[in-house]
């Protein structure tokens, strides 16, 4: 019998402030394995406090993944959304989430996600693409403060990511 190929929608979610070089990594991966992603901009960000709005932190993903959609093809977009992100990926009839890992330390706490996940939505699979080597160092955090600080981030995000976090921490 011939496998029938589904065509599956997938969801990377996160809080994405900003969205660095090792996301666009995942991302780019991610579209090895579906159909379509939708780049999920968290408002409701576990322990966090983001430093750019939902809507500015969607823009940011938007202008990064504009290369991805050549031709008119759009396999990848960006969205925000509020509340549980169960609900948003079944508005969206997705199969699965991507969330990437970089190292052990991420693993406990991407675990748990998992599972709370899958307690509110078992129908829903998570698939966890480890960081690229030449990416796994990127951490957002870092990202923000080294830009804070003064400090040089092109190696890390776009030129225009690196041109807002140099907006922002102008009027901070
Ligand atoms: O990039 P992050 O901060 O590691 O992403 C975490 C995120 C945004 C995926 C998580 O906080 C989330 O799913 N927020 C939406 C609200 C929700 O569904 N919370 C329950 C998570 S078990």
């Amino acid at each position: 019998m011939k496998a029938q190929h589904r065509y599956l929608v997938g969801i990377y979610p996160g809080s994405f402030d900003p969205i660095t070089k090792g996301h666009m990594d995942i991302i780019r991966r991610a579209l090895r394995v579906v159909d379509k992603l939708i780049v999920a901009v968290a408002a409701d960000t576990t322990n966090k406090k983001p430093v750019f709005s939902v809507e500015e932190r969607a823009e940011m993903v938007r202008e990064n993944i504009k290369e991805l959609n050549s031709h008119g093809n759009l396999r990848v977009e960006a969205q925000p959304f509020h509340g549980l992100l169960v609900n948003f990926a079944k508005e969206h009839q997705c199969a699965v989430l991507i969330r990437g890992v970089r190292a052990v330390s991420d693993f406990e706490y991407e675990f748990q996600m998992f599972s709370m996940n899958t307690k509110l939505e078992p129908s829903i699979e998570t698939i966890f693409l480890p960081a690229s080597d030449t990416t796994q160092f990127i951490a957002s955090r870092f990202v923000k403060e080294i830009a804070r600080l003064g400090g040089d981030v092109s190696e890390l995000v776009s030129p225009e990511v690196e041109k807002r976090l140099k907006e922002h921490f102008k009027k901070s």
